[in-house]
């Protein structure tokens, strides 16, 4: 099968960006492998998945459908943690997925050290992985935990000078109408609750505890939740700043002290 078979075959399943598809196919896969995977991409399984691989900030990820694909949205939050960390920093990476958050943050700022914390062993395994694949193990802990409940008790309270995540926000009646792509990947991984926004408020209510008192929250949100993260940060007494991404939507909240 050649790269121009791959792209009409992927152009006529009404695969966008035919052409850089086909030629990423190509160069991983040969053989049966390759028109395989064609045949499933078509279907609207993700690329990513099929490839094994996907690429995030400055560093390249194992990715399985245990984990949510790293986007290109999600390096905002990174952007912004690898300007805000003190010197020195130790962080709490919430609902680390892959662990793109945690670990380009740490290749970026090789000063800091971080605590990953997923509910899945699988997931949190491959995140693990994804630390040793970058060379940053060494200051990246592995934590299962949920999220949705208190954090364990051996974890120092006040010994975190911030909170990162990228939680789970998409609202439960929006999860029926995602892109076919999106179906593939983990309900967990993307589903807030009722409204979008429980693991905002467990993380304000249950882990903000773990912060320093000049800590701070990087907070990834969905496009129309910035209001609703200002309210909830207003009514525990954050100051909260919202960042837009490169297509002008709100994508980061700062939650800070007021008093800083
Ligand atoms: C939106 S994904 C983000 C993954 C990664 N941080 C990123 O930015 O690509 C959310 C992650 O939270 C995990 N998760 C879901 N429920 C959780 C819970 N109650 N506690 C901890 N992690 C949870 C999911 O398994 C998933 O890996």
């Amino acid at each position: 099968m050649t790269e121009e078979d791959i792209r009409q075959r992927l152009l006529s399943a009404g695969v966008e960006n035919a052409r850089h598809e086909a030629r990423l196919l190509a160069e991983a896969l040969t053989g049966d492998r390759l028109a395989a995977a064609v045949e499933r991409r078509c279907t609207g399984y993700p690329l990513q998945y099929l490839l094994g691989e996907w690429w995030f900030y400055r560093e390249s990820y194992e990715v399985s459908e245990d984990c949510l694909i790293p986007r290109a949205d999600t390096e905002l939050l990174v952007e912004k943690a690898v300007k805000l960390l003190p010197p020195r920093a130790r962080f709490l990476d919430l609902c680390t997925g892959s662990g793109c958050v945690a670990v380009s943050t740490l290749c970026a700022r090789t000063d800091t050290h971080a605590t990953a914390v997923e509910l899945f062993s699988k997931t949190l395994e491959l995140a693990a992985r994804n630390g040793a694949r970058n060379g940053v193990a060494d200051r990246m802990e592995p934590l299962l935990a949920d999220v949705l409940e208190a954090p364990p008790e051996d974890l120092p309270q006040g010994g975190f000078d911030a909170i990162l995540s990228n939680p789970p926000y998409i609202r439960t009646d929006v999860m029926p109408t995602l892109q076919r792509e999106v179906q593939y990947e983990p309900v967990a991984a993307l589903c807030g609750g009722m409204d979008g926004l429980d693991f905002y408020r467990s993380i304000l209510d249950r882990w903000g505890k773990l912060l320093t008192p000049t800590g701070f929250l990087l907070l990834e949100i969905g496009y129309d939740q910035g209001e609703a993260l200002c309210r909830l940060g207003a009514e525990r007494g954050w100051k909260t700043t919202v960042f837009k991404d490169l297509g002008g939507n709100d994508r980061v909240v700062l939650l800070e002290p007021n008093s800083i």
